[in-house]
């Protein structure tokens, strides 16, 4: 095994310069350590060394920020735009890292065409050959993918509480479990996993999104869906403090299911924080702090995720921007690439 994962490494060294070594080293993962990952970006990752210097240094598997969203591979009906997704995965396997897929199915970033779509048939007909075409080019290559994004919509208030979205439109509640079948029967060694965001806040929302999140993971398990894995996206929002004996709970219960627990998009969303840096990053830190720590006591998450590495690119501004002009901070590393309180808990919990 030792003398495999040695001949990979020059294998990569010498075949994507002086880089592959540096990064080869880094990204091999310390005996005990969970893996560590971010969702990056193409432009810098292509022509920003420092951008690639932090991936390189601290990142053990990565996923396309967007590269995997309908809206960007499916400009038309009939096209498929892998560019982006190929370049990330041709950097994780010159550099001994995994790469992530985020996501076959979600509500948000959906191609204009997709609404002219009107009938069961046709909807079965078109998630079908994404699953297939995009599971299929990437068999054996992506292990993990986040098969449905987002599904829960508490406010519902019916059973069992889904997002609208154009599957459900037509298809109804099945189409989870027909997302999930299909990209299995396409890749049955990947680990599919269902993937939901707040339910961590003490805000009063997300009790109501937990009970319903689980509760669709109970009926997709009972019905013998192949699920794998709950994918905890962990977009804080940081003017709330963490339920943290609902987390734990929470965890508890996916982990008595027989399911992996993964982090899969961190980051502290600090538009409503205060202003002065080293007041906001303690808070944005604790928040981290407050998750991770009973998740962490629940099970070993499989890998915990940040949504981004730097401050430089992030999500954040576009939806939550500061009143006070401030630029957010809600990531590991700051526009500068220098670690913050928070890469030090997300850094904590990955070694312990
Ligand atoms: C975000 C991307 O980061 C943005 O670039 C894009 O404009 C919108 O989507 N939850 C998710 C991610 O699962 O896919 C979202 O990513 C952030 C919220």
């Amino acid at each position: 095994m030792l003398s495999r994962r040695h001949a990979l490494t020059l294998t990569a060294a010498a075949a994507t310069t002086a880089i592959a070594g540096r990064a080869a080293q880094a990204a091999t993962i310390k005996p005990g350590r969970i893996p560590y990952g971010a969702c990056v970006r193409l432009t810098p990752l292509q022509q920003e060394p420092d951008y690639r210097a932090a991936i390189l240094n601290n990142c053990q598997e990565l996923t396309p920020e967007g590269g995997l969203f309908w809206g960007y591979m499916r400009p038309a009906r009939d096209q498929f735009k892998f560019d982006f997704a190929d370049a990330v995965l041709a950097f994780c396997e010159a550099n001994e890292m995994t790469m992530r897929g985020h996501t076959l199915v979600w509500y948000g970033a959906m191609p204009d065409w997709t609404k002219s779509i009107s009938s069961a048939a046709e909807a079965e007909h078109e998630l079908t050959n994404h699953i297939e075409r995009v599971v299929g080019r990437y068999r054996g290559k992506i292990r993990t993918w986040h098969v449905v994004n987002e599904a829960i919509d508490e406010s519902k208030g019916e059973a069992p509480g889904l997002r609208p979205n154009v599957w459900l439109q037509y298809l109804g509640d099945k189409y989870i479990d027909f997302a999930f079948r299909t990209a299995h029967a396409v890749d049955p060694t990947a680990q599919l996993v269902i993937n939901e965001f707040e339910i961590e806040s003490l805000d009063g929302t997300s009790p109501k999104r937990r009970e319903a999140f689980l509760k669709l993971i109970r009926d997709l398990v009972a019905r013998g869906v192949p699920l794998h894995g709950v994918g905890l996206q962990g977009h804080i929002n940081g003017k709330y403090a963490i339920d943290r004996d609902g987390i734990y709970d929470f965890v508890g219960a996916v982990r008595s299911l027989g399911l992996s627990v993964h982090v899969t998009e961190l980051d502290v969303v600090d538009h409503e924080l205060p202003g002065p840096i080293a007041v906001r990053d303690a808070i944005v830190a604790a928040r981290a702090y407050d998750f991770l720590e009973p998740i962490c006591a629940a099970v070993r998450p499989q890998m915990i995720g940040t949504w981004g590495i730097t401050d430089r690119y992030t999500w954040v501004p576009v939806w939550f921007k500061r009143r006070d002009g401030l630029p957010n901070r809600p990531l590991p590393f700051d526009a500068d690439y220098k670690p913050k309180p928070l890469w030090n808990v997300v850094d904590y919990f990955c070694s312990r």
